[in-house]
């Protein structure tokens, strides 16, 4: 993230790119007292201000203030602001070298984050106080393994309507994000004997170490144009797919393979695992319904917060089939992690005040604008790369141009302070591929983003 804000006329630029944001705050502020940009005495905003400005929490700007007076860059007086101290500290003397440090990462294009900035805070906050205010006092209790019935009757409404899920709140599990969800399905299924499940080629490999750990062997299906294939179905006792959009391939699995799967599962027992972790950001049509719809005896639908809020909530829903809920809940109860339960009862509130629908659209809006930007900045500067995939989620794949290695590509974009990943990062053991990259455009703030693009299509133009 890279902001320009004024103190006193003078233009700053504050990156606070990297997960870190009090830290890379603290470096920028350091930096610019430190090469003059902020001179002796200028009155820096107030933390309120600058964190408006910056879209972070204003104690990570109050404590990177005071950390900087601690350090003597900064001074602090009541009734007079924070200023640039008159005398800062001199600046460490250079050690002897012992290693290169790895460059360091201030724009994010790997897949799997929203944009953190556009967190509603103040909209969470309200839903939250309102919550605390309604809440009878044996729900700080402890809860039933399932979730809070709050939640699970919003969330039912809210699937129904939005994604077309045949669901009921009796039928619902939350869950610690979806990885937690899958650990407890991936159990559940071994608990009942299940041996094998199919996974996407291409997908992530904590998903697959996950089901791994439960104990299941896991088997890669191919991915084309049309999703996954049902391949090798017969030695499989569960799959687990990204119907709505293939991660990361970005295919739609086709109304053909979903009848051909959900045809399997009725025939054998299997189970269909549907992660629908982007299911709302569609945007050249209205999405495709869950898959769960037609078949909701065998489809386990899975559902998560973390692309349409934030993965730091760990908020995740399962819609259970019958045959499974006693299970599943078994293996929520075993291990007692779950969801704070006022977390969940401000989700409830945020989906029941229709503010989840409205931060939705906005997100929406937002990614699509983002997309689009993307895609032309790639056609107008790449012309030999390919975009592969729907315009739906938070990523695309890009065919690379002949003669480019994606570890190359990958190398020489971190050179230039750009995390990107290529699609390997994503491919099971013994997947092959053509060189691709997966570029992930949720992440960058807003005010990052142009710089990011502009850094991608000089990697990618630059001479291999
Ligand atoms: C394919 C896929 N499924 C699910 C998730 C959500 O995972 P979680 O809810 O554990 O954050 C992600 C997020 O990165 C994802 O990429």
């Amino acid at each position: 993230m890279v902001e320009t804000w004024a103190i006193s006329g003078v233009d700053l630029h504050v990156d606070l790119s990297g997960t870190r944001v009090r830290e890379a705050l603290e470096r920028s502020l350091r930096d610019a007292v430190q090469t003059g940009r902020l001179t002796p005495g200028t009155l820096l905003p107030p933390s309120r201000a600058l964190a408006g400005d910056l879209g972070i929490a204003r104690n990570t700007v109050a404590e990177a203030y005071g950390q900087l007076v601690g350090e003597g860059w900064l001074t602090a007086r009541q009734g007079s602001g924070t200023r640039v101290a008159t005398q800062p500290a001199l600046p460490a003397p250079a050690g002897p070298v012992t290693a290169v440090p790895a460059p360091a990462i201030r724009y994010d294009l790997r897949a799997g984050y929203p944009d953190l900035t556009s967190f509603p805070r103040g909209e969470w906050l309200a839903a939250c106080r309102s919550a605390l205010n309604t809440m009878p006092a044996d729900a700080l209790g402890y809860d039933q393994p399932h979730g809070r019935a709050e939640l699970r009757t919003a969330l039912a409404t809210y699937l129904a309507r939005a994604r077309g899920v045949r669901a009921n709140a009796d039928a619902i599990v939350v869950c610690a994000g979806f990885t937690h969800a899958l650990w407890l399905l991936g159990r559940a299924l071994r608990h009942r004997g299940a041996r094998a499940i199919g996974v996407e080629a291409y997908g992530h490999q904590r998903h697959r170490d996950v089901l791994t750990d439960t104990g299941l062997r896991v088997v890669a299906l191919p991915v084309d144009a049309d999703g996954a294939t049902p391949a090798g179905l017969d030695n499989l006792d569960a799959v687990l797919l990204t119907p709505a959009h293939q991660f990361p391939t970005g295919a739609v699995l086709s109304a053909r393979r979903r009848i051909e799967f959900a045809a399997w599962a009725a025939k054998s027992g299997g189970v269909v695992i549907e992660d629908d972790y982007d299911g709302e950001f569609r945007y050249d049509r209205r999405a495709l319904g869950a898959m769960q719809a037609l078949a909701p005896n065998d489809v386990v639908y899975a559902g998560t917060a973390s692309k349409t809020l934030a993965p730091g909530l760990r908020l995740a829903w399962l819609v259970v089939p019958t045959r499974l809920m006693s299970a599943v809940v078994g293996s929520q109860a075993a291990v007692d992690s779950r969801t704070a339960v006022l977390d969940q009862l401000t989700l409830a509130e945020f989906i029941d005040s229709g503010r989840y629908d409205r931060h939705i659209r906005r997100s929406r809006l937002a990614y699509r604008h983002r997309r689009d930007r993307l895609v032309a900045t790639l056609a107008r500067r790449v012309p030999g790369g390919t975009v592969r995939g729907l315009p739906a989620g938070l990523q695309v794949l890009l065919d690379l141009p002949a003669g480019r290695h994606e570890t190359d590509v990958v190398a020489h974009a971190a050179a230039r302070e750009l995390a990107v990943e290529g699609l390997a990062t994503y491919a099971a053991d013994g997947t092959e591929h053509t060189p691709a990259l997966v570029i992930g455009y949720g992440t960058p703030p807003p005010h990052a983003y142009t710089t990011a693009l502009a850094r991608l299509s000089a990697t990618l133009t630059e001479a291999p």
